[in-house]
């Protein structure tokens, strides 16, 4: 079993990450009946240690391109010694960890944790005063800094208004375009000062914080997340048993639509209203567990404000043939 290279740094201890829908995952992967399962965005561990309690016999790997889950994932790879691998790699390189036709059941709960969002140095809050970072692997890619710098106007476009899905994006490109050279854009606080002037500030009546958004579409545009996902769904089929399910968590409305058209598609449903092939002329590799996403109950939504926005959708493989 293998157990991470990364080197092991402390997060704060007082965080904690609340695992999101996690009766409602446990129900469609059902782990109690034992097997073999992949959490591709291990994060604090918290759906992973649910499966790896729920029967003696269940296995689990566990990937997350931060190498600080690596520190969280040592804690399962003492407890769980033989039943528990962990790799502290970008799912997209799940194929080199694993074959085809493998898993149980795959999870993929998208988007950050508690634990970057409320350490400092990785940039991600703008509660706390920091270089703005906002890689998720700080070993690649470049720093939102430099993003929000250097970036053309469309691709500063495309990570505000559609990412982010800011109705002021005119207003925030254009704040961000004039501020570049001043060095309000290097840190958390003056970056997202520089946002909220944009939109107008933040009214009495506001809720969320009005960079938000626009710090949330930056996160996406720099981790290229949507090309990931998108590139890396059909992996994760590939690598379920027929009979297995794949789970994946949402928080974003294109992230969400990218997988329901995805298991629809696979369901051998129209992919769009105007599709009018039949079924049969369409390739069918399993089914959809649920027509609509679920979402989670108020009372989870009341005591966890972080899980307002997820969508779980399910589906399950029932062809051997892989998806090219
Ligand atoms: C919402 S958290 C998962 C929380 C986890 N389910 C739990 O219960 O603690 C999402 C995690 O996915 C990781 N992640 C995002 N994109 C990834 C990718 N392409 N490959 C691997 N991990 C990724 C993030 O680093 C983060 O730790």
């Amino acid at each position: 079993m293998y157990c991470g290279t990364a080197e092991f740094v402390c997060a704060p201890s007082a965080v904690r990450h609340i695992p999101v829908l996690l009766n409602e995952c446990m129900g469609c992967l059902q782990p109690e009946r034992g097997g073999f399962f992949a959490d591709l965005t291990f994060g604090g561990g918290g759906h992973s240690r649910e499966i790896l309690e729920a029967s003696p016999e269940n296995q689990l790997l566990g990937m997350d391109c931060d190498p600080d889950a690596a520190q969280r994932a040592s804690v399962l790879c003492e407890e769980f010694s033989d039943r528990f691998q962990f790799h502290d790699r970008s799912f997209s390189e799940l194929n080199k960890v694993s074959g085809a036709n493998e898993f149980d059941g795959v999870l993929m709960d998208l988007g950050i944790s508690s634990f970057q969002l409320m350490e400092p140095e990785k940039g991600f809050s703008f509660r706390l005063d920091a270089p703005i970072d906002m890689r998720l692997d700080p070993r690649r890619g470049i720093w939102a800094a430099e993003f929000l710098e250097t970036a053309s106007e469309e691709s500063l476009i495309r990570a505000v208004r559609e990412y982010g899905e800011e109705k002021k994006w005119r207003r925030v490109v254009h704040a961000i375009i004039s501020a570049r050279g001043t060095g309000l854009l290097s840190r958390t606080i003056s970056a997202a000062d520089v946002v909220s002037k944009a939109v107008g500030g933040r009214s009495p009546r506001q809720r969320i914080h009005p960079a938000t958004k626009t710090f949330q579409g930056i996160r996406i545009a720099i981790n290229g997340e949507l090309e990931a996902l998108a590139l890396r769904l059909p992996q994760a089929v590939n690598a379920l048993k027929p009979g297995g399910v794949l789970a994946v968590i949402s928080f974003h409305s294109l992230e969400d639509r990218m997988v329901k058209r995805f298991m629809r598609k696979l369901a051998g449903r129209p992919e769009h209203k105007h599709d009018s092939r039949m079924l049969h002329e369409r390739s069918v590799f399993g089914e959809m567990v649920t027509t609509k996403a679920v979402i989670p109950t108020k009372e989870e939504v009341e005591s966890n404000p972080r899980s307002r926005s997820a969508r779980l959708r399910i589906f399950r493989k029932t062809k051997m043939e892989e998806i090219v």
